[in-house]
């Protein structure tokens, strides 16, 4: 990297669970970090690192103006809507937040002149992979209008990479899941969906009982398997995808997992080792639109960032969300 002073850098989304973990890293790395937010999902308190400004990013000449102002070296793009099945109930929603108010932030930032950019993606754009574990190269068939938008991001993303307007890296998370081992941040979501929270608020006595939907799958127990990054690996690999950006200038797309998975049972088990309670599990019927595996493909990521997990095993994994939930 070639600059003397600190890389600066705007986390958009970064009052909520995965943002708020990268601006801790940024911030305790030694870069600046301005977190622009409009705290529609998810509160301020997370927002422990770095500058806030509370803007919704549909007002892209204020966004224009922050940027102007701020002038950052990378702008690391969490800001959307998350929820799978609210997608698919409410798909324009969906699309102005997640496809129209990402064009326009980079609209801004190329009145701005501002050219790197580090994309929040997802495993949903694969829809029911052919192949696992997916690798990249597979072809995008969402299933939801939540994993189309993210779809049709990134093929705006790499037409204009094409035409020299972005340098960019769209990181494909898969489950994302833990908590910060320092207990300052953890998911605070107002409406937790996920399977590892869901088992653990259901623990807490938050829900009466937890859903195992569909117990009938092609996997050695009957249920999904899917593959769980902790948050702060996932943190690192942006701060890698960032290096990587500010030294190489080249865009890429890249999975975020471990390549390996766990069934929805063993997570359960382990849900109930790691608190201590046998909370009551209802087996349901399937889901529309889940696939039965979903495990991400990991050799690029480890040879092009040099991506290296300290936090891949599960029960460290629910731990960590154990403890942030029993504080909150
Ligand atoms: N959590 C996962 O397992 C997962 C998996 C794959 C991809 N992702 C992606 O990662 C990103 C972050 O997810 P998260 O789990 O931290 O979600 P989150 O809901 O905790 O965070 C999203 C943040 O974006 C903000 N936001 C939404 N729309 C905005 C707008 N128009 N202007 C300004 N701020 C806005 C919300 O207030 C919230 O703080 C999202 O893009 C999501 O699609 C998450």
């Amino acid at each position: 990297m070639k600059k003397n002073s600190p890389i600066k850098v705007v986390v958009t989304g970064g009052a909520g669970y995965i943002g708020s973990h990268v601006a801790k890293l940024l911030v305790k790395r030694g870069y600046e970090v301005l977190v622009i937010d409009n705290l529609s999902t998810t509160s301020g308190e997370n927002v422990r690192y770095g500058k806030l400004i509370v803007l919704d990013l549909s007002e892209e000449e204020k966004g224009w103006e922050v940027l102007k102002g701020f002038k950052p070296d990378v702008v690391m793009h969490f800001a959307a809507f998350i929820v799978v099945p609210e997608s698919v109930e409410k798909p324009l929603k969906y699309y102005y937040n997640n496809v129209g108010n990402t064009l326009r932030l980079l609209s801004a930032m190329k009145r701005a002149g501002i050219k790197n950019f580090i994309f929040s993606s997802s495993a949903a754009v694969y829809g029911i992979p052919e192949i696992i574990p997916v690798p990249e190269e597979a072809p995008l068939k969402p299933i939801s209008p939540y994993g189309e938008s993210k779809a049709m991001v990134e093929k705006i993303l790499a037409d204009m990479a094409k035409a020299g307007e972005i340098n960019y890296l769209s990181l494909r998370y898969f489950n994302v899941a833990g908590a910060d081992p320092e207990g300052e941040l953890g998911p605070n979501y107002q409406q937790p969906t996920h399977l590892i929270l869901r088992a653990l608020k259901t623990a807490k006595g938050e829900f009466p009982y937890l859903e195992i939907y569909g117990t009938d799958y092609p996997t050695p127990d009957g249920t999904c398997i899917r593959d769980y990054i902790h948050v702060m690996d996932l943190a690192e690999a942006h701060l890698l995808a960032m290096e990587y950006l500010l030294d190489k200038g080249e865009s890429l797309v890249l999975n975020c997992g471990y390549g390996r998975g766990y069934s929805v049972r063993e997570v359960v088990a382990m849900a109930k080792k790691v608190t201590g309670i046998d909370f009551e599990v209802k087996e349901v019927g399937r889901r529309p639109g889940d696939p039965p595996v979903l495990i991400a493909q990991v050799e690029k990521i480890k040879k092009i960032l040099g991506f290296s997990p300290r936090y891949e095993d599960l029960e460290i994994i629910l731990k960590d969300t154990w403890a942030w939930e029993q504080k909150n």
